[in-house]
């Protein structure tokens, strides 16, 4: 079809970017923010930080760049996705098991991601209260334990941000909070700054630094690189079909390499910042870097109770990355729901409100882990580290397995060359090597240690 040049640059340029911003939507949110820093804390810093930024490279950007190939070449969801690509590839049908397994994987995430996208609507108010003000590190710490002590006040925030998503979810194709990752996201970098910037003038700044980027050799074992490992798909949102969707959007014109690089760059520099930002006030104050969960939220309203304008940028803070943690959860439910419509012809509101009423039942398992339900373990975890581990270190990195599996060994070479567009033959050749034979070797060999088979 002739188009002139300029509207055809213009059309890829927006889709470009809004592909990248859609699914920088869903790569940014918790598990940059409130999850990075406590993994780091928990796993003992250089160490893990240094095994993470290789799983990003080295696993995540080429199963990244793999999944966003299928969306773009079966341009529907997960589930249809996979059905029209075996189809292509003459393989098994079973290969329909990997759409399935995606939308199970969002379901049972969004059901403890909600919980504690919960605690940070709780802290908006909290903060806005002015109940850091002034406030000292033991009296933030109490205002943490109260919270999570509480069924009712975690039921009722969960509620609250499951309400969001869904309304959202219903309406369709969520235009704004598109438009809102464009404004919120570089609002979130300024604050993360600014309490760097805080962190600098207070002194303890090199203290975090260190913590973060000198690697402890002795520490790495096992447990980090599989911890790291799971990070690593978690926080690109990667092996549940979520950057699939997205890539569906994505124009065949446009570079799969380049826009995957920009949004895994974005993701990881906003973790690492927001690391930086926290450890220097957990050094200063002598608290416990492997305190889990809790970090961010016994951490930062203690700069925020000290800094000038504190109550305004603190609340400002919490608001951001519940809108980060709102547009993750979008692109947690839509598999569900879209596959829903597809396959039983039922409205949106409707799909909408069977799978969040749903997922906040299951929600409610996590809520009880912190409180009444604490001492109910399982393997020694409790219900919320139990959904943590089955997802992130199992689930996610099996889905990115058999999409490397399948893009590298089961699709068609000249398939796969025609849907990347990657000009660079050298640079092709390396991320085929990467997906045929190191990724999928390099996740066995994980996992058969993890079981102590290697
Ligand atoms: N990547 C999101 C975060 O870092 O908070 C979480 C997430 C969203 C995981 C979507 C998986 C997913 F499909």
């Amino acid at each position: 079809m002739p188009t002139t040049t300029t509207s055809f640059n213009h059309g890829q340029w927006s889709s470009r970017l809004a592909f990248i911003l859609a699914a920088s939507g869903s790569a940014v949110g918790l598990g940059n923010i409130w999850k990075f820093p406590y993994m780091a804390g928990e796993n003992g810093g250089g160490a893990f930080v240094l095994i993470y930024l290789l799983c990003i490279i080295l696993l995540g950007l080429p199963i990244m760049m793999a999944e966003v190939l299928l969306g773009r070449r079966g341009q529907q969801s997960p589930i249809r996705t996979m059905q029209t690509l075996a189809a292509e590839a003459k393989a098994s049908r079973w290969w329909v098991l990997l759409g399935w397994m995606g939308v199970f994987t969002g379901f049972l995430i969004l059901s403890y991601y909600s919980v504690i996208a919960g605690w940070s609507l709780s802290y908006v108010i909290q903060s806005a209260a002015g109940d850091f003000v002034g406030a000292t590190q033991p009296q933030i710490g109490q205002l943490f334990s109260d919270l999570v002590a509480s069924p009712q006040r975690l039921i009722i925030w969960h509620s609250i941000f499951m309400l969001m998503t869904i309304l959202v979810v219903a309406r369709g194709v969520s235009n704004g909070l598109e438009l809102a990752v464009r404004y919120l996201m570089p609002g979130l970098v300024f604050i993360i700054l600014l309490l760097i910037g805080y962190a600098i003038s207070q002194g303890h700044f090199w203290a975090g630094m260190s913590f973060l980027f000198t690697p402890d050799f002795s520490k790495i074992n096992t447990a980090v690189v599989f911890d790291a490992m799971g990070q690593a798909f978690f926080t690109l949102s990667l092996g549940m079909g979520s950057i699939m969707v997205y890539g569906a959007y994505l124009p065949k014109k446009v570079s799969i390499a380049k826009a995957s690089i920009a949004v895994a760059g974005t993701d990881t520099m906003i973790a690492l910042c927001a690391g930086l930002a926290i450890f220097p006030i957990v050094f200063a104050n002598q608290l416990e870097p492997a305190q889990g969960p809790g970090l961010i939220f016994n951490t930062l309203p203690i700069a925020f109770s000290h800094m000038p304008g504190g109550l305004f940028f603190g609340t400002l803070f919490f608001v951001l990355l519940v809108f980060a943690a709102w547009t993750s959860s979008i692109s947690l439910i839509e598999p569900v729901v879209a596959y829903m419509v597809e396959r039983f012809r039922v409205t949106r509101l409707f799909a909408c409100a069977l799978c969040g009423g749903f997922t906040w039942l299951v929600g409610l398992g996590t809520v009880f882990s912190f409180n009444i339900w604490q001492d109910y373990r399982f393997a020694g975890k409790t219900i919320f580290d139990c959904l943590d581990f089955l997802t992130a270190n199992l689930m996610l990195p099996l889905g990115g397995f058999l999409i490397a599996i399948f893009v590298a060994w089961v699709m068609q070479d000249e398939d796969v060359r025609d849907e990347m567009v990657m000009h660079n033959a050298v640079l092709y050749r390396c991320w085929n090597i990467l997906l045929r034979y190191f990724t999928p070797l390099a996740l066995i060999c994980i996992f058969l240690r993890v079981v102590g088979v290697l």
